[in-house]
């Protein structure tokens, strides 16, 4: 079988596809999980971005992935839905059946081939690994046109055994071959390297589309990702915020608007629509419960900010003074105070197109609004920051078991401090009354005496969305269960009830996360 050639014009023509892998890789991020709604969520801002491929999961993994990828692959029309299968027939042919319906499907079969690897994670000889890499590619070939093949570790691999083995996968019809820097080990001038050499050694290298996939230990994803653009890689693979394995994956905003901000440096392109990058990282913040730190690269929440005198003053003379990208090619609005108590739902619905939402559901507008006029009743002044942290708060709650509806806190220097809590379980009420070690610990020990579990709170935070004290807070917390972990969060003018949002929002997420578990020896 010879390979299906991924490589079109456009690949001399120095453009990059962008490979998205925030709902596989990003997913593997400590309490990242997402359900199928919410990957549904995230792939369709994906498509609307402009995303190349879209890694929509691993479908052997559990039941929710083989869903998720096959409704992402039967919506996504745009771009290509990728589905991951380690190098066995049993979770090739589930890729491939969970790709059936797909207008654009890929199978994406990876082993290891480092000699660490090889000898203590696959124990298997590389004889026997060069075997499985034609096996593999060739049974996703049998099912799929479009085939990648990865070189797990590839960074740490023998540059003789690599070369055969990218070879072999080309000549048994893999299109795109991907050399995973999977531990976040090598540098730009290694990596840049390694690459140049595969070109330079594979006979059929130009037969594939040679793709990369970084991991950030060492803070070096972006930077590796784009040396290797240099040395004729044509595809990055990366996550939105960074998400994923350990220290996460290569940011596709960063490496989006680094080709597109240094253009005259790294002469290439790729197809995302730019301006959706602040929606699409709010977006995935708010459904994994990863929020994003305030300095991060183009997403933070500081980015933009001009805090020193100097600073300003040059900016307001002339914004390219401190400013080498503009806040509007990323899609951030500048917040402006919008609405108020007596804003109706027609302006709302418009105010959300604004803000980049112009297509939630009916249940989620109403929710919001809901939400928005009891906003308004209680502060002041409503920015558009409030009403995206309200938004954020809606979209996560979609598929909840268990839902907050009311909250009773004393508290005070004088205790005892109590809270009695209502919540919905499954549809039903149930109230709790319950004390603790401040209003907090109450609230947590209400939700304990309504839905008793033995799980750990790993993580407990408070920001503020706006300024003021009135501001509505942001609470994250972190729960673990058997080594699991989830993030959860919640929002409002209360912070206890912030409190008890984020804390149910996590119950939920660890509730769908039992039902998932990883197979053996999948350390992707
Ligand atoms: O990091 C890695 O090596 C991976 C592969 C499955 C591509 O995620
Ligand atoms: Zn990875």
């Amino acid at each position: 079988m010879s390979a299906v050639s991924n490589k079109t014009d456009m690949d001399t023509a120095g453009r990059v596809r962008i490979f998205d892998t925030t709902l596989r890789d990003g997913e593997q991020s400590p309490g990242c999980s997402m359900n199928l709604e919410e990957k549904l969520q995230v792939a369709a801002v994906l498509e609307e971005m402009g995303v190349d491929i879209i890694e929509a999961g691993f479908p052997i993994a559990s039941n929710g992935d083989f869903e998720a990828v096959r409704e992402v692959g039967r919506r996504v029309k745009d771009s290509t839905v990728a589905g991951l299968a380690r190098a066995t027939r049993k979770d090739i042919d589930r890729a491939g059946e969970a790709l059936r319906g797909a207008a654009r499907p890929r199978i994406h079969t990876f082993i290891s081939t480092s000699p660490l690897h090889m000898k203590f994670k696959l124990q298997m000889e590389p004889d026997a690994v060069y075997q499985a890499v034609i096996d593999s590619v060739s049974r996703a070939r049998d099912l799929c046109d479009d085939v990648e093949w990865s070189s797990e570790d590839g960074t740490r691999t023998e540059h003789d055994f690599l070369c055969r083995c990218v070879e072999a996968a080309i000549k048994a019809g893999a299109g795109t071959v991907n050399i995973p820097d999977t531990v976040g080990y090598t540098v730009p001038d290694e990596y840049r390297a390694l690459i140049a050499m595969l070109f330079e050694r594979v006979p059929n290298i130009d037969k594939a589309v040679v793709s990369v996939h970084c991991h950030n230990d060492l803070g070096l994803a972006v930077a590796n990702s784009l040396a290797a653009v240099g040395a004729g890689a044509r595809q990055i693979e990366c996550t939105i915020n960074g998400i994923g394995e350990r220290a996460g994956n290569a940011a596709m905003e960063e490496v989006v608007m680094a080709l597109r901000t240094r253009h005259d440096a790294m002469p290439y392109t790729t197809g995302v629509k730019t301006g959706s990058i602040t929606k699409a990282s709010r977006l995935v913040s708010a459904i994994t419960g990863c929020s994003v730190q305030p300095n991060k690269a183009v997403v933070g929440a500081n980015a933009f900010a001009h805090e020193s005198g100097i600073h300003q003053d040059g900016f307001l003379k002339n914004a390219q003074t401190y400013e080498i990208m503009t806040p509007e090619s990323v899609g951030l609005t500048r917040s402006t105070l919008v609405m108020g108590k007596h804003s109706g739902r027609h302006a709302f619905r418009a105010k959300l197109a604004e803000l980049g939402y112009p297509d939630l559901s009916d249940n989620a507008v109403q929710d919001a609004f809901q939400r928005f006029k009891d906003l308004a009743d209680q502060k002041k002044d409503v920015y558009d920051d409030d009403i995206l942290a309200l938004i954020d708060d809606t979209v996560v709650r979609q598929n909840d078991h268990i839902r907050f509806v009311s909250l009773q806190v004393a508290c005070g220097s004088t205790g005892p401090q109590t809270a009695e809590l209502e919540l919905e379980v499954e549809g039903e009420a149930k109230r709790a009354k319950a004390s603790g070690n401040g209003p907090v610990d109450a609230t947590f020990a209400a939700i304990k005496a309504i839905y008793p579990h033995e799980i750990r709170l790993r993580l407990y935070q408070v920001h503020a969305v706006t300024e003021g004290t009135d501001a509505q807070a942001v609470v994250t917390v972190r729960l673990e269960e058997d080594g699991r972990t989830v993030n959860g969060q919640g929002a409002d003018v209360d912070t206890l009830v912030a409190s008890a949002r984020a804390y149910v929002n996590a119950l939920n997420r660890l509730l769908v996360k039992r039902e998932k578990s990883a197979p053996a020896a999948f350390s992707a």
